[in-house]
């Protein structure tokens, strides 16, 4: 419902002081409601803004409550409106009025969760500047709550695969306890969007999210970027700073990439997961510092630790939990839903009306193999909405799309011939590629094959086969 203006609820025992506030109220331009006790000033709050009030009555955007009302008091009141939760919406700001004298009461109501209070008698200024200040900052609240859902939108994991099913499965289960998480996969599966969802459903949640890049950090700077340095630790260090360990202090620390972290910075950082205390690069402090260490990376770490780059003992620390991200073309049936989450992002994002995708666009997204995974496809994704009409057609896909997507043969040839007659034909033409790549060396193709000599001539023999 849009609104000119904003509604004030008033709510006092004494007609004078509600005939005043009206007046104010209303004067600044403000629609005002009144109610004599907490229980009618309630009814009207409960009945407010819903769709299917039969009085249509307009929503309350600030409340004004005397606390001391005849039956139900103030506070009692008050303590009722904060646990109206409402539709998740930000609450109404209340702002309490106490008599003479009763100013302890009013402080206890702020505490209570009361935006302000208002002594009597009442200062017009104040009352007018107050409700102002009120109405503002409930506005920010709403933004900020807009904006956060818009966020969360941004990081939200899509899959309806089995193993996308699994692994949330597995989030769910791992990221409200302490334990250690490896998250491996290949590039552009969604390690990162993992590491945010483990944090956004763990016990740290409110702390901070601190994501490390430790390949774009070369092995001099590492140390200092994780703990900190001191001033003068070293030429440069003109000031101390802060570690992204201890910026993490209470929340979360992505350890990304951290296959290519050097072996001092691994000596380090197994240092703190073994006693969870750090000291600044020149400093002789030791600080205690409480984390969630989630580390991603791309590289078999096992590989990694048996060819000496990496060390076995932080590996075990680290890969308490191992989680796996699987590769796109191992799960076709997460790119339709996939598209359509991205299409309407995009489109919302680029302020277009949400376009339309023909089914055999989404065809050929599903037979290609997706080397850069869910990256490669959200970028296709985005360029497409960006260059297309209203309906998002394969002529709008990039050219090597469509050449690559090219079905592996023709089948309708074979659509008269038995299943042996098939595989005879496949074998024929499938050695005679592979003779011509090695240049009808009958040894080395058999190696390639992996069959012995004499098979492969007899095969030769069998179908027919001769250089031409
Ligand atoms: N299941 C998913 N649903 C929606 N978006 C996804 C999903 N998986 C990945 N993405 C998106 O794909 C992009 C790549 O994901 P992310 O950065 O998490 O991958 P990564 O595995 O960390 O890659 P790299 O190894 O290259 O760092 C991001 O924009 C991310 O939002
Ligand atoms: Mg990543």
């Amino acid at each position: 419902m849009l609104r000119a203006n904003a509604s004030i609820l008033v709510i006092d025992d004494e007609k004078n002081i509600r005939r005043t506030l009206r007046m104010v109220l209303e004067s600044e331009g403000y629609d005002v409601l009144d109610a004599a006790t907490a229980e009618a000033g309630l009814d009207y709050l409960t009945e407010a803004g819903t769709a299917d009030s039969p009085l249509h009555t307009p929503p309350v955007d600030c409340v004004l409550l005397d606390l001391k009302l005849p039956k139900m008091s103030g506070m009692e009141a008050l303590a009722r409106m904060q646990t109206h939760e409402g539709s998740g919406e930000t609450q109404v700001p209340v702002i309490v009025i106490s008599g003479h004298g009763t100013v302890t009461d009013a402080v206890q109501a702020t505490r209570l969760g009361a935006y302000d209070f208002l002594e009597k008698p009442l200062d017009r200024d104040r009352v007018v500047i107050t409700v102002r200040n009120a109405l503002a900052r409930s506005k920010m609240e709403r933004e900020v709550g807009r904006l956060r859902r818009e966020v969360a939108g941004r990081f939200e994991m899509i899959g309806e695969s089995p193993q996308m099913q699994k692994l949330f499965a597995e989030i769910a289960k791992i990221a409200p306890t302490h334990g250690r998480v490896l998250i491996g996969g290949e590039s552009g599966t969604g390690k990162e969007l993992i590491a945010r969802a483990l944090h956004e459903n763990s016990l740290v949640a409110t702390g901070p999210f601190i994501k490390v890049n430790c390949a774009a950090i070369s092995a001099e700077l590492i140390e200092s970027e994780l703990f900190g340095h001191e001033k003068g630790a070293f030429t440069g260090a003109t000031a101390r700073k802060l570690g992204l360990f201890e910026v993490a202090h209470g929340g979360t620390i992505l350890l990304d990439e951290i296959g290519d972290m050097s072996l001092t910075a691994q000596a380090k950082v197994l240092r703190v997961l073994q006693t969870g205390e750090l000291s600044r690069v020149g400093g002789e402090k030791v600080l205690k510092v409480d984390v969630r260490v989630v580390a991603a990376t791309n590289k078999d770490l096992a590989k990694e630790v048996e060819a000496g780059t990496f060390r076995e003992d932080l590996y075990f620390r680290l890969n308490v939990l191992p989680l796996h991200s699987p590769p796109l073309r191992e799960r076709l049936e997460d790119i339709a839903p996939m598209v359509n989450h991205f299409v309407r992002e995009f489109c919302r994002e680029n302020g277009f009306r949400n376009k339309v995708i023909s089914p055999d666009v989404l065809q050929l997204l599903e037979r290609y193999e997706w080397p850069g995974n869910v990256r490669e496809l959200k970028n296709i994704i985005e360029r497409v909405v960006i260059m297309s009409d209203e309906v998002i057609t394969p002529e709008d896909l990039p050219e090597t799309f469509g050449k690559q997507n090219k079905p592996l043969m023709d089948l309708d040839r074979y659509r008269d011939r038995t299943l042996r007659e098939f595989k005879e034909e496949m074998e024929r033409e499938f050695l005679l590629m592979r003779l011509e790549a090695h240049d009808w060396n009958i040894s080395r193709t058999a190696l390639a094959l992996g069959i012995e000599r004499t098979n492969l001539h007899k095969k030769l023999k069998a179908y027919n086969i001769q250089r031409q």
